[in-house]
């Protein structure tokens, strides 16, 4: 096997993981993100098989430009994502909106438009879209960031609509809370002690784990499609309906 894998947000938690799991497997990768110096500690372990570009997603110029420098790939991972913030919409800041839609939401339809032709054109490729399950169950503070991850869902399911006929397949992946990654961070906005709250007394999924579950998924037999997988730890379920009774 031979295939090159292309990884978004490859820098840290679930798509580093990712590209140490494929890197073993000795798959090609082209990993991106904005933080060259985190993706070459990553290459220095695989130098021969690891080739890594600077990419902010959320320009569509820079997508197609890095796409072009990479060439066709076999296995997109579009996994670069951000949520901040858990205030209610009625106190949301526009400027993180934006950045949480053009990341979620742009980013993934530029990587996905660059890399498609080619896999249509070869009748051969996989594309594996993280989704969340904040876009399957509501929570409170989950406003803009749930409804990036349903336009994930939703986009896989409209890929494979229109690729139906196409040896290409399209995975879109839910987890539920996943510790050792950067999210929360970014999500409380640098505040080292508040990011540590929510994996606070629980056991978490782990981004290695999610490796495995792309993993599996690329490797079942091409004929197979993974449509969804929405994946917690144990320690997590979906919220009851809410009630307020004054
Ligand atoms: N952690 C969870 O509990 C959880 C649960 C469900 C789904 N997810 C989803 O899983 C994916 C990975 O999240 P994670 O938990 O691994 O988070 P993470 O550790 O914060 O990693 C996010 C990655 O996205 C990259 N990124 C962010 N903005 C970018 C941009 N504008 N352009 C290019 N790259 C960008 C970051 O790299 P740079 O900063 O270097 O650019 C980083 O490599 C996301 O889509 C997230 O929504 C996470």
């Amino acid at each position: 096997m031979n295939e090159l894998v292309a990884i978004t947000g490859a820098s840290a938690g679930i798509g580093a993981a990712a590209a140490r799991k494929f890197a073993e497997q000795g798959y090609r990768l082209a990993l991106m993100a904005r933080r060259l110096d985190h993706l070459s500690e990553i290459q220095k372990a695989y130098p021969k098989q690891i080739s890594i570009y600077e990419l902010d997603v959320r320009s569509s110029d820079a997508v197609m430009n890095v796409f072009s420098q990479i060439g066709p790939v076999d296995v997109l991972i579009n996994n670069a994502g951000v949520g901040f913030g858990l205030e209610p919409a009625y106190e949301g800041n526009l400027e993180e909106w934006d950045a949480c839609v053009e990341t979620n939401v742009n980013g993934l339809l530029y990587c996905t438009r660059a890399a498609l032709p080619s896999m249509v054109k070869r009748d051969h490729g996989h594309i594996v879209n993280l989704g969340s399950v904040a876009g399957r169950y509501p929570y409170p503070g989950g406003n803009v960031y749930g409804a990036t991850k349903a336009f994930v869902r939703q986009f896989s399911f409209n890929l494979r609509a229109d690729l139906l006929g196409k040896n290409v397949r399209v995975s879109c992946i839910e987890p539920g809370l996943v510790g050792e990654t950067e999210f929360s961070v970014i999500r409380f906005r640098g505040d080292q002690e508040k990011a540590k709250t929510p994996y606070a007394n629980t056991q978490p999924l782990q981004p290695k784990d999610i490796a495995e579950i792309i993993y599996f998924c690329h490797c079942l037999p091409p004929h197979v499609n993974i449509n969804t997988v929405e994946v917690m730890p144990v320690y997590q379920a979906s919220a009851p309906l809410a009630i307020h009774r004054t």
